[in-house]
């Protein structure tokens, strides 16, 4: 294959073809990164701008050399928090709603990539393990390449709206009786020894088309925030638009990077203990337990990336209760019209937090992902709801129920 990026190792900086399928530096273990030649590149603000607001705006900072699998991602809204920006004395809070994606989160835009790439590399089949969205949007990329996918979700773990979606896109799915951490290690394995291509955040592949996120969110506000706000799970995300951010940079498209912060649920934050700690690497938490499923992990793999991405930039990590993601979650979609999932509130939640305890200046411009959509888990809505009134099928019912 032909082309002018290759792969290199976060640890100790070997660079490998770019059509090698590898997911772990085979010298140290450490994880991959594609890196371009970006003095090589020829690309100007100004082509980018004029091409419609989506994944493949950026392609000249994307691996893809075929024609893409692609079903218009990307391009999500920024909204303005005014309400809750307001309540808050933050009167520069957006949120980028990745649930606008059209499987309803993020992990499509790492999966237009993905699968794009996996049809370059001649692999014919794919897999992953997921807490829901990644499996969701496999299922739908897979499915619009035309190959065959295997997911493997954490049993009874996985909100309902994402299995259904896997489903219904044709997945082999897969429901193991333990945690997605296990889940991750099942399917390295699987695809190690029989040629599936992996299609977790340990493909550097799939981190590129996540890093569009970044670029996006600059050029809505016409400019870099000074703070980027994201859920942490497996710390992919947080990674991939660190290192977008990092390569706008060197192209002088950008002066400065933004604070990049990761929030993390209470009952699963081993990247915040690690920032709080200061410790060299995260100490993995074998129970993780959160009701906000999607990040319910406790040994994130990209954690190491993650770290230099906070620490590098100035950044904060945040832990959230359960409660306060519910109350975000609420707020956003009665004071706001957003509609989040909890892992989503939670960026938005830890900024509450972060602002109320005076840890950020409140004139910064911020954006929170806020990374999948609020019909991802009907069920934790319906929990936190009243439920529908029923009536007798007349007027005067109507009346009495509304209290007319
Ligand atoms: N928000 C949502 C809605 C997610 O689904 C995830 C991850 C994250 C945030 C965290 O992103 O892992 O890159 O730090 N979901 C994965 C999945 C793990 O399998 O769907 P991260």
């Amino acid at each position: 294959m032909d082309t002018m990026y290759r792969l290199k190792c976060v640890g100790c900086g070997t660079e490998y073809p770019a059509d090698e399928i590898i997911y772990h530096c085979p010298k140290c273990g450490h994880l991959l990164a594609v890196r371009y030649p970006l003095d090589a590149i020829q690309v100007e603000k100004a082509t980018w701008a004029k091409r419609p607001l989506s994944v493949w705006r950026y392609r000249e900072l994307l691996p893809v050399i075929i024609e893409p699998v692609t079903l218009q991602e990307g391009g999500t809204p920024l909204y303005h928090l005014k309400k809750i920006g307001e309540e808050l004395g933050l009167p520069h809070l957006y949120a980028k709603h990745e649930g606008m994606n059209p499987s309803g989160s993020f992990k499509d835009r790492g999966m237009t990539v993905g699968v794009s790439m996996a049809l370059q590399l001649n692999k014919r089949s794919v897999a992953c393990a997921s807490t829901g969205n990644t499996s969701a949007s496999l299922a739908v990329y897979a499915a619009k390449a035309g190959i065959p996918a295997v997911v493997l979700l954490p049993a009874g773990k996985v909100a309902v709206g994402k299995v259904a979606q896997a489903l219904m896109h044709g997945a082999r799915v897969i429901s193991i009786r333990g945690n997605f951490d296990r889940a991750l290690e099942m399917v390295h394995e699987l695809c190690l020894s029989h040629g599936l291509y992996l299609l977790n955040s340990i493909n550097p592949y799939r981190l590129e088309g996540q890093k569009t996120i970044g670029f996006e969110a600059i050029d809505q506000l016409g400019g870099v925030p000074d703070r980027f706000v994201l859920p942490v799970g497996n710390a992919g995300n947080i990674s991939a638009v660190y290192k977008g951010l990092l390569e706008l940079q060197d192209l002088e498209f950008i002066d400065r990077l933004p604070m990049m912060t990761g929030i993390q649920a209470a009952g699963s934050m081993p990247v915040v203990r690690a920032i709080r700690e200061n410790l060299p690497e995260v100490v993995p938490e074998d129970h993780p337990e959160t009701v906000a499923t999607a990040i319910r992990i406790g040994a994130p793999v990209n954690a190491e990336k993650a770290l230099v991405a906070i620490r590098k930039t100035g950044g904060l990590a945040e832990s959230v209760t359960d409660a306060e993601i519910l109350a975000m979650q609420r707020d956003l979609a009665r004071k706001e019209g957003i509609g989040v999932e909890p892992a989503s509130a939670a960026s938005v939640a830890g900024i509450r937090k972060l602002a109320e305890s005076g840890a950020i200046d409140r004139s910064e411009k911020i954006v929170c992902v806020v990374t999948g959509h609020l019909l991802k888990d009907p069920d934790t809505v319906i929990r936190q709801c009243e439920p529908p009134t029923e009536i007798d099928a007349d007027l005067p019912s109507l009346l009495a129920a509304l209290r007319l």
